[in-house]
């Protein structure tokens, strides 16, 4: 066979180019995260995530009016609540902030998909994702009396309208757990995705800013995964998916692109990507230094987890990045 000399590139003309792309992004992938908060009439700014605010509940309408209308129809939503306490009790109480805030929005827009996120540690005064027990002289985050609260916040949250459950603590047995009290409790259609490959990251600090969750001491080392550890990642999404979860998903986003390829590879259910609050006050933080051009960086921050095998993807740009799938800068 006579060898090609020069392949032809498939990149010339714009139509082509566009005719064989390998990656496709559309809007209906983006998951929008939002912060709600307790009291009313306050849209409050997050310093270190300029452009994201905790609203009360009755101000959310504004942002989820422009979000549907950018094309966005998918929000996960973190509670952060006035009072917090040991036991996190505002996160599975029936009037909680996100108990209130996913009844409101599912009742003023039901075309709105809303996951919430099924955590302690927005809720809880230490700050931890779980229940503390003192163990050999120190405190330590005890499991499995964590995994009884975790149902009850599951349940609460999907009879408050919920849409999809989200479990990010890192408890060991958590998935199973919160999926058997949901089909108890009748609501066996209703899915989970699990943050099963989450990593101790520092990209969560802004994050933990926003929702004054940084924990009052030590760290989440000893549940959130080591950064070093790519087979572990496997694991613990191979685990996950054997005890009911639905989707799968990999956090950070940009650090890891490794583990949404690897995990895409390897499990048999959809795979999420969050880009999370360190990433986008990266970007913010240098765009307003005229460092990087914003726009470009967020297209490229996007396709960039999407090629690397990430069906979904979880990101405070949704909204901008709806617009510019709209206008057919990427897509
Ligand atoms: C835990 C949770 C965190 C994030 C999402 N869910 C914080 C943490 O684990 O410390 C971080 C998301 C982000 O940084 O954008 N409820």
């Amino acid at each position: 066979m006579q060898m090609i000399e020069r392949p032809r590139r498939l990149r010339s003309t714009p139509g082509l180019r566009k005719m064989v792309r390998e990656t496709r992004v559309d809007a209906s992938s983006l998951i929008y995260p939002m912060f709600v908060t307790d009291g009313s009439g306050r849209i409050e700014e997050i310093k270190a995530l300029p452009g994201q605010n905790r609203y009360t509940v009755d101000m959310t309408d504004g942002r989820i009016e422009s979000l549907l209308k950018a094309g966005v129809s998918s929000i996960m939503l973190f509670g952060i609540p006035e009072h917090k306490d040991e036991l996190g009790t505002q996160a599975y109480a029936e009037d909680g902030i996100i108990q209130r805030a996913v009844s409101h929005i599912k009742e003023h827009y039901p075309e709105m998909y809303v996951i919430t996120d099924v955590c302690l540690c927005e809720y809880t005064s230490h700050g931890h994702c779980g229940m503390l027990h003192e163990c050999c002289g120190h405190y330590d985050v005890d499991n499995d009396s964590t995994l009884e609260l975790l149902q009850k916040v599951a349940v609460s949250q999907v009879k408050a309208g919920s849409d999809m459950v989200a479990p990010s603590d890192m408890m060991d047995g958590r998935v199973k757990a919160i999926r058997e009290a949901l089909d108890a409790e009748g609501f066996s259609n209703t899915p989970l995705m699990s943050y099963a490959v989450k990593y101790a990251s520092s990209f969560y600090g802004p994050f933990r800013e926003a929702a004054g969750s940084a924990p009052a001491f030590g760290d989440r080392k000893s549940y959130q995964m080591d950064y070093h550890n790519r087979r572990e990642g496997i694991k613990e999404a191979l685990l996950d998916v054997a005890e009911g979860a639905d989707i799968i998903m990999v956090k950070p986003a940009m650090p890891y692109l490794d583990m949404i390829r690897e995990v895409r590879d390897t499990v048999n259910v959809p795979v999420a990507a969050y880009s999370v609050s360190g990433e986008y006050a990266m970007v913010k933080a240098a765009a307003a230094n005229g460092w990087i051009d914003e726009d470009s960086i967020i297209c490229e921050m996007a396709v960039g987890a999407f090629r690397a095998g990430a069906q979904m993807y979880e990101t405070y740009f949704a909204e901008e990045l709806a617009g510019f799938i709209k206008e057919g800068r990427i897509g």
